[in-house]
């Protein structure tokens, strides 16, 4: 059977669920993609970790090059997050002419027009689903769904970590601390936390929708961010009293002079449908100006939810593999002609 080769980097806690979808579906994602899908090397930074993983014989790996320099593995899948040294991972992947798929918010948000100048210049595919709001196929709905409409406002609930401790907080009154160490068990939080409760993780993923949906490339360093650590269990409990939630929300809108994007706790009416999404749960409202509301719901983050993302993205850059079409999808919005049209 024909296959596709793919080197994955980053074994934790999505990159264990990329592996766990490729191998439940296997079957389905050949008869879609018309290839078998191969796990051909996996990059780890400590291969004792795995040394149980009896499956995995052969495939680990402490060497970047033994993906990179491998010319039979043409799709690279980046789980390793932060910014060193996945963007040279991914530079070097596309330098070489392989695919890229990656999770990585803080990559795309600082270093996504680099990266996606480099994927044209080498027409390869740069995809990036599983950056924003985990399994909600968001990025897709703006680039695609909404290609033929002006996106006015974006809110979003987008950080599933400070979700969670916030409805805990609200609904069982739990505590801060404990309820952040929970979500760190869950493998909803970033490495480094202070990421997810100072909102700036929710910033970067604003950032990216901002650029997508707005089609204009927003700078991180432009988007207000306050975060929830300075939100207390009295604060959530009197707005309750209110008829409000407390949310960490991300707003992104425009009108014909500028574009604003912010994160911040704001308090929300207990009638909006954002005010009753929990959990570990994600949702993005959207307003068009011709197609008026919409709202897109899921678990925005956790192993499988965010894998289905990444293993989506895999099976689009298969298909386009197929159909020869590498090197298109979601490069348009930072093409320079675009940036200026729509800013002009
Ligand atoms: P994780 O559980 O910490 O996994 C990352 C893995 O990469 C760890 O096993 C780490 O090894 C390994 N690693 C670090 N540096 C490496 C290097 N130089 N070479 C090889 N391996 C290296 O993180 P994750 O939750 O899977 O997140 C991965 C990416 O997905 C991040 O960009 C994150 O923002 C994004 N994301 C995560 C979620 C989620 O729900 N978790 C959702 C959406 C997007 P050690 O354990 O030895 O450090
Ligand atoms: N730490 C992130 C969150 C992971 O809690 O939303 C998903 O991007």
């Amino acid at each position: 059977k024909q296959i596709i080769k793919l080197g994955l980097m980053g074994f934790g806690t999505v990159g264990t669920g990329v592996v766990r979808i490729i191998q439940a579906h296997q079957e389905d994602l050949q008869k879609q993609t018309g290839l078998g899908i191969e796990i051909t090397k996996i990059l780890v930074q400590d291969a004792e970790k795995f040394r149980n993983l009896a499956s995995m014989d052969g495939k680990l790996t402490t060497d970047p090059a033994e993906l990179l320099d491998d010319p039979e593995i043409e799709v690279i899948v980046e789980v390793i997050g932060g910014i060193h040294p996945a963007k040279d991972f991914i530079l070097g992947a596309l330098e070489r002419g392989k695919h890229v798929v990656t999770a990585n918010k803080d990559l795309m948000a600082l270093h996504g027009a680099e990266i996606l100048k480099k994927a044209q210049e080498k027409g390869c595919d740069v995809f990036y689903e599983a950056s924003v709001a985990g399994g909600i196929p968001i990025l897709r709905a703006l680039v695609e769904g909404f290609s033929s409409d002006r996106i006015t406002k974006m809110m979003g609930i987008v950080n599933g970590t400070t979700n969670y401790i916030m409805s805990k907080m609200s609904q069982e009154g739990a505590e801060y601390a404990d309820v952040l160490k929970e979500a760190q068990e869950l493998g909803y939080a970033e490495a480094n936390p202070t990421s997810d409760v100072e909102g700036f993780d929710a910033a970067r993923k604003m950032a990216i929708l901002a650029t997508l949906g707005f089609r204009v490339p927003m700078k991180l360093e432009d988007v207000d961010v306050k975060g929830i650590s300075s939100v207390s269990k009295e604060d959530i409990a009197y707005g309750k009293q209110l008829g409000y939630e407390v949310k960490l929300l991300g707003l992104a809108r425009r009108d014909d002079e500028a574009i604003e994007v912010s994160v911040q706790p704001t308090m929300i009416p207990k009638t909006h449908p954002l005010a009753s999404v929990n959990g570990v749960f994600n949702a993005v409202y959207v307003h068009g100006e011709a197609v008026g509301e919409t709202m897109f719901y899921g678990p925005g983050a956790g192993e499988l939810p965010t894998a289905t993302a990444v293993v989506s993205d895999l099976v689009t850059v298969v298909k386009n593999r197929k159909l020869g079409v590498n090197g298109r999808g979601m490069v348009a919005p930072y093409k320079e002609k675009i940036l200026k049209d729509d800013t002009q």
